[in-house]
C-alpha cells in the first residue's frame, strides 16, 4: 500500500457526523411542527431567498417545491443504522458524532421512553463493535414541543429540563462514552432562532437573543459541573461554529473593527464565558468572512469558489482556527467536530478534504494539539430551513429508490486515503 499523503498522529480521529432529526426520520420537535407550518411558504419565497445563486436553475424545482421543506422520514437512519456504520467503517473511519434526540426520550414533559433509550444504548453498541468511537452530542438543537410551549432556551427556569434530560441519558448511557459533547452551535441557534428569525422560535429581537445565548452558557456549564462530577472519566465540550473573520481591506479601520468586533462576538464570548467547563476544544468550521463594517460582510473571497449555497469555501480556515485556539488555549486539545461541503455534483469535495488535510498536517507540525477531523456529514441531510436540495453527504441518499445509499467518487478518494491512516485495509 502506498504512503498516506499527509502525516497524522496514530491516535488521530477520523470521523463523519449526523444529527437526529436531519437523519433519523419520523421525529416530533419545534422543527417538525415549524417545518409543516412553514413549508409553503419557503417554497413560495425560495427565488427571493436563492435566487441569486448561481446553480439557482439546478434548485429551482426542488426548492420551490414545499415537500422539500418537510423533513418527513428524512433518510431513515433510525432504523438504518446499522447498515450506515457498516458503510463509515467500511470507509477507514475510527469515530462517528451523532445526537440524541430529546424528544424521543421525553415526549412528554416528565415521562421517559425506555425503548428510545434502549435504541440509543444498542446504538452506541453497534458503533463500538465496529471500532467507530461514539462522540455523543446531547442536543443538536431540536427541543421537545412541551419544552418549546414553556418558552424554550428563552427562560432561565426551563434550564433544569435540560439538566434533568442530560443527567438521565449519562446515568443511562455513561459508561459507554469517551467524548459527550453538551450543546451543538448554541451560538449560530441563538442568532437564527431569536435574532433573524429564520429558524423556529422565532424572533426577531436582539434583547431575546442575548437572553437566549447567555441562557445557554448557563445551560453548558451547568450541565458541565453536574456531568463531569459523576463521569470524571468522560471528556465534555460543547461545539460552537467558529468563523474567521478578517478585514475586506487590512488596511481600512471601520474593516478592521467589523473583524475584530465579529471574532469577539462569534467565537471568543463563548469560549471565555465556558473556558473553565471545557475539557477540550471543539469546533464547527464551513467558511471564512471578510467584514467591511460592523456586522457587515463585503465580497468575501472571489478568488475561492462557493459552495451550492452560497458560501465561499476555504478550506484551510480549520487549521488557521486551530492555530488561534492554540494560541489562547494552550493546555486544550482540539477537535473539529464538523467541516464539509454542500456539493451535489460532487466537485469540490474532494479538493476540500485534501486541502483540510493539508493544511491540518502543518497546523500538527507547528504545534497546534489537534486530535480529530469530523467530516459533515456522512449521509445526505434535512438542511435545516433550506431542506433537502443541499447535499453535504459521504454518502449519496436517494430518498426515491428505497432510501439507497451509494459513495460519492470523492468519498471514494478519502477512503483510500483513511484506511492508509488508521489501519483499516478493507472495505466490508
Ligand atoms: C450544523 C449542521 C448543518 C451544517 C451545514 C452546522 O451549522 O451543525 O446541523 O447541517 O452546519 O449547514
Amino acid at each position: 500500500m502506498s504512503k498516506p499523503l499527509y502525516k497524522f498522529p496514530k491516535d488521530f480521529l477520523w470521523g463523519a457526523s449526523t444529527s437526529s432529526h436531519q437523519v433519523e426520520g419520523g421525529t416530533y420537535n419545534q422543527w417538525t411542527v415549524w417545518e409543516l407550518e412553514n413549508a409553503a411558504h419557503q417554497a413560495k419565497t425560495a427565488e427571493d431567498r436563492l435566487g441569486w445563486l448561481p446553480n439557482w436553475k439546478d434548485i429551482a424545482s426542488q426548492a420551490t417545491d414545499p415537500s422539500n421543506y418537510v423533513s418527513g422520514e428524512a433518510v431513515d437512519h433510525y432504523n438504518r443504522y446499522k447498515e450506515d456504520f457498516d458503510m463509515a467503517k467500511g470507509l477507514g473511519l475510527n469515530a462517528f458524532r451523532f445526537s440524541i434526540e430529546w424528544s424521543r426520550i421525553e415526549p412528554e414533559e416528565g415521562k421517559w421512553d425506555e425503548a428510545a433509550i434502549e435504541h440509543y444504548r444498542t446504538y452506541i453498541q453497534e458503533l463500538k463493535k465496529r471500532g467507530l468511537e461514539p462522540f455523543l452530542n446531547l442536543w443538536h438543537m431540536t427541543n421537545p414541543v412541551w419544552f418549546e410551549d414553556k418558552g424554550g432556551f428563552m427562560e432561565r427556569k426551563n434550564i433544569v429540563y435540560f439538566l434533568r434530560f442530560a443527567a438521565t441519558i449519562m446515568e443511562e448511557l455513561g459508561s459507554e462514552l469517551n467524548y459527550v459533547l453538551i450543546l451543538n452551535e448554541p451560538n449560530i441557534y441563538a442568532w437564527f432562532s431569536y435574532k433573524t428569525g429564520e429558524w423556529p422560535a422565532p424572533k426577531h429581537s436582539t434583547l431575546a437573543f442575548a437572553r437566549a445565548y447567555l441562557n445557554l452558557v448557563s445551560v453548558h456549564r451547568q450541565t458541565y459541573k453536574i456531568l463531569k462530577a459523576s463521569n470524571p472519566k468522560i471528556q465534555f465540550s460543547s461545539a460552537p461554529q467558529l468563523v474567521i473573520n478578517e478585514p475586506k481591506d487590512p488596511k481600512n479601520l471601520i474593516h478592521q473593527l467589523g473583524a475584530w468586533s465579529a471574532n469577539i462576538g462569534n467565537n471568543w464570548l463563548w469560549l471565555w464565558a465556558t473556558h473553565s467547563c471545557n475539557d477540550f476544544i471543539a469546533y464547527n468550521n464551513y467558511f471564512k468572512n471578510y467584514m467591511s463594517g460592523l456586522g457587515t460582510k463585503g465580497i468575501d473571497n472571489p478568488k475561492t469558489p462557493l459552495n451550492d449555497m452560497g458560501w465561499y469555501m476555504e478550506p484551510d480556515s480549520a487549521a488557521e482556527m486551530a492555530m488561534a485556539l492554540q494560541k489562547r488555549f494552550p493546555d486544550m486539545p482540539i477537535y473539529i467536530t464538523e467541516s464539509g461541503v454542500a456539493d451535489a455534483k460532487d466537485a469540490r469535495r474532494q479538493w476540500w478534504i485534501e486541502e483540510n488535510m493539508k493544511a491540518l498536517s502543518q497546523a500538527i507540525e507547528q504545534g497546534a494539539n489537534i486530535k480529530g477531523y469530523i467530516h459533515w456529514s456522512l449521509l445526505d441531510n434535512f438542511e435545516w430551513q433550506h431542506g433537502w436540495w443541499p447535499k453535504f453527504g459521504l454518502l449519496e441518499v436517494d430518498r426515491a429508490k428505497g432510501m439507497k445509499r451509494t459513495p460519492r467518487k470523492s468519498t471514494l478518494w478519502w477512503a483510500s486515503e483513511l484506511k492508509k491512516l488508521t489501519g483499516v485495509d478493507k472495505a466490508r
